[in-house]
């Protein structure tokens, strides 16, 4: 079957025609990239939804083998945002109009810390007067934490499943119950059954990665009926134990290309849900996030994470911004939006319309 028989004539593609399309290239390519074009424009229109990220502690539990702030990498100056910087840092995204946040740390899992996370939620929204919505990235917790945290006005939650072939996964991840697969699984569906607009993603180019694989992991995200999607290429960290394996991994410009296929294809097959435009992409190429949202991707999330402690919230080499400050990212957001012909919502919340289209 010719792709341009794939995209115009198939309701549901299967794992072999996903495939097809991410091994396309030249005009086919062009073909499958014009069509997701014409889906985001048509089910989500040609607007970009700001999240003011604030990476607020790089302390983490695990000791997942791809990411530089593991608990094993001692190369790591470890920080924990205050309080006061943080609640400075969302008033700088809601004073920008940016309409919403996204609070996100290494896992730390304690009584302690969910209390500080519930505290900052009720700060956020007295300092916002709960104008501004918040998503939390903080790993995986329990039922009742995420309840609790659910109950104090967050409303979105992302956790990477980052492969959904179980194999794989522990192949990137320390085999043991801190980095269980079904544990991860079940926090979704735990984030799911509360009523978060749940977001999960993957990464691409991993080593023993297959095309087959990624195929799957974009059918498992529509059967899970996520809300929000942010996928991005694997890159690799030196301190990281995965990093034995960079020669066997994909050229960057190809991991880049098929993270962009990866968007296309879910905007095709997942046609009203937020897909962030990674900020991976952007340590590749320097119009990466551009490219994206030409392509698919709906959300930008600008990195409003005080300058000084960016440097050290480096999950893979040559991430890019870290030595800007929330005022840089500003500017530069306005201008790299305006050429990609879409139009930044201020002020708005921006939610998943895919999550409200179920519920009603
Ligand atoms: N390359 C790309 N993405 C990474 N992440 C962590 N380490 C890397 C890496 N080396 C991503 C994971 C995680 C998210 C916060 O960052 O997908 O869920
Ligand atoms: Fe921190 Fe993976 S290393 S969650």
């Amino acid at each position: 079957m010719t792709i341009q028989n794939i995209l115009l004539n198939k309701s549901e593609l299967t794992a072999q025609d996903i495939v097809g399309l991410l091994k396309c290239e030249g005009s086919e390519l062009k073909e499958l990239y014009a069509k997701s074009a014409e889906v985001k424009k048509t089910f989500v229109d040609n607007i970009v939804y700001l999240r003011g990220l604030i990476e607020f502690s790089n302390l983490c539990r695990k000791d997942c083998k791809y990411c530089g702030i593991r608990k094993s990498n001692i190369n790591v100056s470890r920080y924990n945002i205050s309080d006061v910087e943080i609640i400075h840092a969302a008033k700088f995204a809601f004073e920008n109009r940016y309409g919403s946040i996204v609070l996100q740390s290494g896992e730390i899992k304690s009584r302690a810390f969910t209390k500080r996370v519930t505290n900052l939620l009720d700060k956020i929204a007295e300092m916002s007067d709960g104008k501004l919505r918040v998503t939390l990235s903080c790993g995986e917790q329990t039922y009742e934490t995420y309840r609790q945290w659910f109950d104090h006005g967050a409303s979105r939650y992302l956790l990477r499943i980052e492969t959904t072939n179980k194999e794989l996964y522990y192949k990137i991840h320390p085999n043991d119950k801190l980095h269980s697969f079904e544990e991860r699984i079940e926090a979704l569906n735990n984030l799911k059954s509360i009523g978060y607009q749940t977001g999960t993603g993957v990464m691409i180019g991993l080593p023993f990665q297959t095309y087959e694989d990624l195929a799957n992991d974009l059918l498992w995200i529509k059967q899970m009926d996520i809300d929000m999607v942010g996928m991005g290429p694997y890159i690799e960290h030196k301190d990281t134990p995965l990093y034995q394996y960079k020669d066997a991994l994909l050229p960057l410009k190809e991991r880049f290309e098929l993270t962009l296929k990866m968007i296309a294809v879910l905007r095709i097959i997942m046609k009203d849900i937020n897909i962030a435009a990674a900020t991976a992409l952007q340590s590749i190429e320097k119009m990466g996030r551009e490219r994206a949202i030409k392509i698919g991707a709906n959300v930008l999330m600008p990195n409003i994470t005080p300058g000084k402690y960016r440097d050290s919230y480096r999950l893979y080499d040559n991430k890019p911004c870290t030595d800007e400050n929330p005022e840089d990212c500003q500017s530069c957001i306005e201008w790299r939006v305006a050429i990609t012909n879409n139009t930044i919502a201020y002020d708005e919340w921006g939610d998943s319309k895919h999550h409200f289209q179920k519920i009603r």
